[in-house]
């Protein structure tokens, strides 16, 4: 059954240049892209994103790199698409992740890892709706 996930090119990846490239990699596994916006989030907008993760140490340093340049914001779809979006990504840590996957050829870091993705059907409706409002999804 078809399936809509949530993803964000992160700043780091804007900022050297790979949005068109992570794009074909989305499109080359299958992914239908639904919406798509390029934009500056507030220091607040990245805080409610990320508020799962309030306690978590890495918090403030998060959601200040996620507001310190233009994101790209999508929402995908296609079969399995939360898991398969999550395999393409590769381990949160680029360090980990498999060859092939778009964070081990675009991510720096553990923190400016390139791309996000929701990892629950849960999540994904919930960050489909901070985001992007009805009439952007039809
Ligand atoms: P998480 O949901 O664990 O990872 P993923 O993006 O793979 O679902 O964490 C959310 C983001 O928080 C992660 O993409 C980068 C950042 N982060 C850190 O900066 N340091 C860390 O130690 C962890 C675990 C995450």
């Amino acid at each position: 059954m078809s399936q809509r996930t949530f993803s964000i090119i992160k700043p780091d990846a804007v900022r050297k240049g790979f949005t068109g490239a992570i794009l074909a990699e989305i499109e080359k596994a299958g992914f239908q892209i639904v919406s798509i916006k390029k934009q500056s989030i507030s220091k607040k907008e990245a805080e409610g994103f990320y508020a799962v993760h309030s306690a978590r140490p890495f918090f403030d340093s998060l959601t200040t790199f996620m507001s310190s340049g233009p994101i790209v914001l999508m929402v995908l779809e296609k079969e399995n698409a939360i898991a398969d979006l999550r395999n393409l990504m590769g381990a949160t840590n680029p360090a980990n992740a498999e060859e092939g996957t778009i964070r081990k050829k675009f991510a720096g870091s553990i923190e400016e890892n390139a791309i996000h993705g929701s990892d629950a059907p849960e999540t994904a409706a919930f960050e489909i709706g901070y985001w992007f409002a009805g009439h952007e999804l039809v």
